[in-house]
């Protein structure tokens, strides 16, 4: 049986970006239903924010990372999707994408198509396919139709971007939020029909200006503590709140009843791998996400490379907000 060694990024507890170490480990074979791939770009993204600080607690030693591109070397029993020599890329539990080479299951990791590049690839799998299934697959009462406002906060970052060019394409007015007015203009320039700085502007008087007092059919809110609850002030009579992730912290509890108080809101608390299940449906989904980037719907910008090794600088620059679009670490 082969064995070789692999740089792995791992933390031994849950704290600060300082936790983060740059390790040597063992890499085997796969076995049955896994493969082993050589990575040539890693994605980063908020989620690996929450494994290392322990809001989302995880048993440790653990290896970060959920998002990277690479070739296939070897693929184990029943794998029959992929091959030795593929290029590929995923989005995928368990963590542990960064690192140089990994055995994981194949299950979710995908054939990457000729016209994408692996950075691109390593960009765009988590943050793309979030987009994908809110957009897509998570609906509001009487769907989602062309013209219809949706609110999308931190509409700069990596899943945002991508999100307000596929509104775009949807023909939806998506209203962006963000933090600083460059940011904004960012928005914009992706396809934000309309952008709010909301570190300036009270969002949800603008949303109602926007909307002529109607309010949005969806709100997608990955801030969480911060603006949860003034996002449910800007959604209409039946709206649907996306909950999806906590860059300001976790969204306290709620009580039903301020959900009737507010319109007889729709309330969901989604994740990426509630629809990642099944190797069908998430191939399906990366066709979709393949599609829109092939044919230049969307065009996904990586706005910052970090080396491996400074994956903890990585961490800082998306913790303190600097950053636009996705971020990689590269190999
Ligand atoms: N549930 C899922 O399936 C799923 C999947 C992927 C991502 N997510 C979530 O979606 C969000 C975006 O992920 P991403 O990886 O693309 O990150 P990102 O949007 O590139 O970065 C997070 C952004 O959140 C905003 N933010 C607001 N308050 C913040 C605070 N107190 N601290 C840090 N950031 C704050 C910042 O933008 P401004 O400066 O413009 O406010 C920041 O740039 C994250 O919350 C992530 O957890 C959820």
């Amino acid at each position: 049986m082969t064995v070789m060694t692999s740089q792995a990024v791992r933390i031994d507890q849950h704290g600060g970006p300082e936790e983060l170490k740059l390790v040597e480990v063992q890499v085997g074979e796969p076995g049955p239903g896994q493969i082993r791939i050589r990575h040539k770009a890693i994605g980063l993204n908020f989620i690996d924010v929450y494994q290392r600080s322990g809001l989302y607690p995880m048993s440790m030693p653990l290896q970060l990372g959920m998002e990277a591109s690479g070739i296939v070397e070897a693929v184990g029993e029943g794998v029959t999707h992929l091959q030795p020599g593929d290029r590929a890329a995923y989005a995928s539990q368990p963590p542990g994408s960064y690192c140089e080479v990994r055995v994981m299951p194949a299950k979710c990791v995908c054939r990457l198509p000729d016209a994408i590049s692996f950075e691109t690839g390593a960009a765009m799998m988590l943050k793309g396919l979030t987009a994908q299934y809110l957009l897509r697959r998570v609906q509001p009462q009487g769907g989602l139709l062309p013209g219809d406002f949706v609110l999308f906060h931190a509409a700069a970052g990596g899943v945002g971007l991508i999100a307000c060019q596929w509104a775009k394409a949807l023909g939806l007015q998506l209203i962006g939020t963000a933090g600083s007015d460059e940011k904004c203009a960012l928005a914009k320039a992706n396809g934000a029909a309309f952008v709010i700085n909301y570190t300036t502007e009270d969002f949800v008087a603008r949303v109602k200006e926007i909307t002529g007092g109607q309010g949005v059919k969806v709100v997608y809110d990955s801030v969480g503590k911060d603006t949860f609850e003034r996002s449910l002030d800007c959604l209409r009579p039946f709206g649907l709140m996306a909950s999806f992730g906590n860059a300001s912290g976790p969204v306290p509890p709620v009580a039903p009843g301020l959900l009737a108080a507010k319109g007889s809101l729709y309330l969901t608390r989604q994740t990426l791998f509630s629809h990642i299940t099944t190797r069908e449906t998430t191939q399906e989904m990366a066709d979709d996400l393949f599609g829109m980037v092939t044919s230049g719907k969307i065009v996904i910008r990586i706005d910052q490379r970090f080396a491996l090794a400074d994956v903890a600088e990585a961490h800082r620059t998306l913790e303190a907000r600097k950053t636009t679009g996705c971020t990689i670490l590269t190999l």
